[in-house]
């Protein structure tokens, strides 16, 4: 089987390449090889690569820029999408895509289903659910939305990484505890998308994350403990919880974003994403 990565610099596509299974022709491609807003460019690379599927890790992610960048980030997160579908259709590929937990408000307090109504609060939820739209529109047939939610790996810039940097750096940290969802270890992430790969038929949409639930004031404490038994810190500072309120941002975050990945648990099981944090961090090391 061979397959075409798109995205390659970020956390999803390099553990994509990291963790290919054996026997898979994978050809990982960024924004210098090829222009996926242009469909003669992107056309054209696939045309040459043919690839049996597609997965498309790319994507404008900066949450708070696109509040000022939107035409950016609906270029990527929309256009760049609809014209993978064209051409993934075109030439009988499947199309596996990657989207988000901001594609929801967050005013429920169970778990998000798949079929659950969206309604993005932010221009990246929104641009994002604009691509699922396209898929939906162009390639239902053989293509998968896969919604993850707050994913950290040791490649790219992630909340992981920022907390380390922090809990290196100052003598006092605060952290959101009025925002739950579930972190999600991009290496598993990938292992689910190889499954999906190869699966003989898919459904349209997956949710996808670790198991359990957290607090980004739960996430940070729990970096910094397990940080500091691996060695990876020398101290622990004292971690205030605050209210998203004391913590303005330009991009309005859903305070409720879990995932039920229900039906992704009959491809993998996921794992305590406190566990998956340990295995992340021991390749810190
Ligand atoms: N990070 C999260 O917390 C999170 C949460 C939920 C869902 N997701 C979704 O998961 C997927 C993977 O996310 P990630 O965290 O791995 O993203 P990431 O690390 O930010 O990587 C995204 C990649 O997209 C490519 N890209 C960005 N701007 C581009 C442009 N103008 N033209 C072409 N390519 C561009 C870049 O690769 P090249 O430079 O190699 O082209 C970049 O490394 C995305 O669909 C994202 O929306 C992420």
């Amino acid at each position: 089987m061979k397959v075409l990565i798109i995205g390659k610099s970020g956390q999803l596509a390099n553990e994509l390449v990291a963790e290919a299974p054996a026997g898979i022709d994978v050809q990982s491609f960024g924004r210098n090889d090829v222009d996926i807003t242009s469909v003669s460019c992107f056309a054209d690379v696939v045309t040459r690569i043919k690839p049996d599927v597609i997965i498309n890790a790319s994507a404008y992610t900066a949450v708070d820029k696109a509040e000022t960048d939107a035409e950016s980030a609906y270029a990527l997160n929309e256009k760049a999408v609809e014209i993978m579908a064209k051409v993934a259709k075109e030439q009988n590929i499947r199309l596996l895509h990657i989207s988000t937990d901001f594609v929801f408000d967050g005013q429920s307090n169970t778990a998000y289903k798949t079929a659950n109504t969206t309604n993005p609060q932010s221009i990246y939820g929104a641009s994002k659910l604009a691509g699922e739209h396209a898929i939906q529109a162009i390639y239902p047939e053989n293509s998968a939305i896969i919604r993850t939610s707050w994913v950290y790996s040791s490649y790219g810039n992630n909340f992981v990484k920022t907390m380390l940097r922090l809990m290196n750096d100052k003598e006092e940290l605060g952290v959101v505890t009025d925002q739950l969802g579930c972190p999600t270890y991009a290496k598993t992430l990938a292992t689910f998308l190889w499954l999906l790969a190869e699966q003989e038929s898919i459904k349209l949409i997956y949710h996808w994350s670790d198991a359990g639930v957290a607090s980004w004031y739960d996430f940070a404490e729990a970096i910094q403990e397990i940080s500091y038994e691996l060695g990876l810190l020398n101290k622990q500072i004292p971690i205030t919880p605050i209210p998203c309120s004391a913590y303005p941002t330009p991009a309005k975050r859903p305070t409720f974003s879990l995932l039920n990945s229900q039906l992704s648990v009959e491809i993998l099981k996921p794992i305590h994403w406190r566990k998956q944090l340990k295995s992340c961090l021991l390749n810190f090391k």
